[in-house]
Order: C-alpha cells, then structure tokens, then sequence
C-alpha cells in the first residue's frame, strides 16, 4: 500500500505549509534608476486572422522571417498572450494569467531579445506582467553573436526581430509542491509557448519553440545564476511571407 501520509508523497511539508510567505510573483532586483518602458494597448485591429480554428490549423514551426520589423502593438499582444496578467490576489499569494500554471505559480520570467522592433532599442529586455512593460537589461555590443553560438550557430535565431526567453524561478512552484513541482514548472513552459505559436499567427508572425540551446551561455547572457533562475525555452519570432 502506499503511504499517503508520509510527506515525501505529499505537500505536508512545503514552505507555504509551514507558514513562510511566498515569493514575489514577479522578479525584483530592480534599480532605481532602471529604465521601464510601458506597453501600448492593442486590439482587435492588429489581428490578421481572428477565427481561432484557422490560427490552429495553420499554426506551424516558422524559422524564415520577412525583413520586417514588430510593431510595439504586437509585442505588446505577444507578451499579453504568453504571460500578460489578468488578476491578482489581495495578499499577492496567486494571480491569472492568460495560461495556465499549476497551482497559480507562474514560474517563468520572460527574457525578449530585441534586433528589431519599431520604436524600441536593439537589445536585452525583461517583461514585467504586473505592469505590463518592459525593464531595459542591457545593451551589448555581442549580443547577436553570444545568441549564434548559445543556439549552436542557427542564424534564423541570432536574426530573428525578436527571440522570448523564458526562465524559470524554481522556488515559485517549490514553495507549494517541494520538488513535486519540477514536473508541472516544466508543462507550464509548453502552455506558454503554444500561446506564442497561435498568437503569433494571428497577426501574421511565426515562431519556432527552441528546446536546443547552450545552458550556460543563454544563463549568462541573461545574468542568471542556473541555480535559483535559469533558461528553460526559447522562441524566435518574425513576420511570415
Ligand atoms: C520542446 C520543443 C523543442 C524544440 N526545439 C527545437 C530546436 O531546438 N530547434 C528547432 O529548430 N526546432 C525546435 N522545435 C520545433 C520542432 O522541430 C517542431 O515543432 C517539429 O518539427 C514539428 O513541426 P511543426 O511545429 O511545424 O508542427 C522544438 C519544439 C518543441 C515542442
């Protein structure tokens, strides 16, 4: 028989069962005197195909863009549709976003790597989802090729006009469910790329989910310690023909 009441087969023993409060539902370590750039509103008008059953019919791995920039507005969409924060608790404990996450955790962080983007400067940035903008991280002149090497030399992910990042904070989900939570952390990863693919080709953008990738060099590139933050799932973006 299983031992239902041992703690290693439940969550008797988690930190949030102890008592201890939970961690931040969004990165902090910021400086004061970051720079934060607030995302535009969208609708309905940036869509380029709103019938939901010809977005999942079509969707598709897409690694060839049009030399084209993203607008803000489809940034803004894009990041709106993989994290973008719909509701939060009083006592900030959980919130909803527009995927799912086991247990309300939302583990991941969001990391855009920006070559080109309307309005917006060539380089690192962090989506906050609680205020839907975005942290300035970096601007470095290897960028574009510490990207070629930590996706082992695929161009069309060193050149895309924007690449997601997506870590993982692992404590989010540990404080609920121990280690329990390193299966769910890792599905929600795919709820958040799938948004990606089928908001993508709503307006005209592909992507493809990167699951290939050097640890280390994205970890760094990121300034994450692969310990407590680190790398899980990449996309590239771009506009399709
Ligand atoms: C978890 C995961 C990891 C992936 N990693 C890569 C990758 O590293 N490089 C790549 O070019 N495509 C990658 N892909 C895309 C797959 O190759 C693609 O989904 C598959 O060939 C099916 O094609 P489709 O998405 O057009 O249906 C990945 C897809 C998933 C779901």
């Amino acid at each position: 028989m299983e031992d239902f009441d041992n703690p290693d087969n439940d969550f008797n023993s988690s930190d949030q069962q102890k008592g201890i409060s939970p961690p931040p539902l969004q990165k902090e370590n910021m400086r004061s005197d970051a720079l934060i750039i607030p995302l535009p509103e969208f609708s309905e008008t940036i869509l380029s195909e709103s019938n939901i059953m010809h977005v999942i019919k079509r969707r598709r791995s897409r690694r060839r863009y049009k030399e084209t920039p993203l607008s803000m507005q489809e940034i803004s969409y894009l990041l709106w549709a993989t994290q973008g924060v719909e509701g939060a608790d009083q006592n900030r404990e959980w919130m909803i976003r527009t995927v799912p996450s086991a247990g309300a955790r939302h583990p991941y962080e969001t990391y855009l790597i920006v070559n080109w983007v309307d309005d917006l400067e060539k380089s690192v940035y962090r989506y906050l989802p609680l205020t839907h903008e975005l942290l300035f991280m970096s601007k470095k002149s290897d960028t574009r090729e510490k990207v070629y090497f930590a996706s082992y030399k695929e161009d069309f992910v060193a050149d895309a006009p924007v690449c997601f990042v997506w870590s993982c904070i692992p404590y989010r989900g540990e404080w609920r469910y121990n280690s329990k939570a390193h299966k769910s952390m890792l599905l929600d990863a795919g709820h958040i790329c799938q948004s990606l693919y089928l908001s993508a080709e709503s307006i005209n953008c592909g992507t493809c989910a990167i699951g290939g990738y050097h640890q280390q060099g994205f970890d760094n590139l990121l300034d994450l310690d692969g310990v407590d933050e680190f790398t899980v799932y990449l996309a590239a973006v771009g506009k399709v023909k």
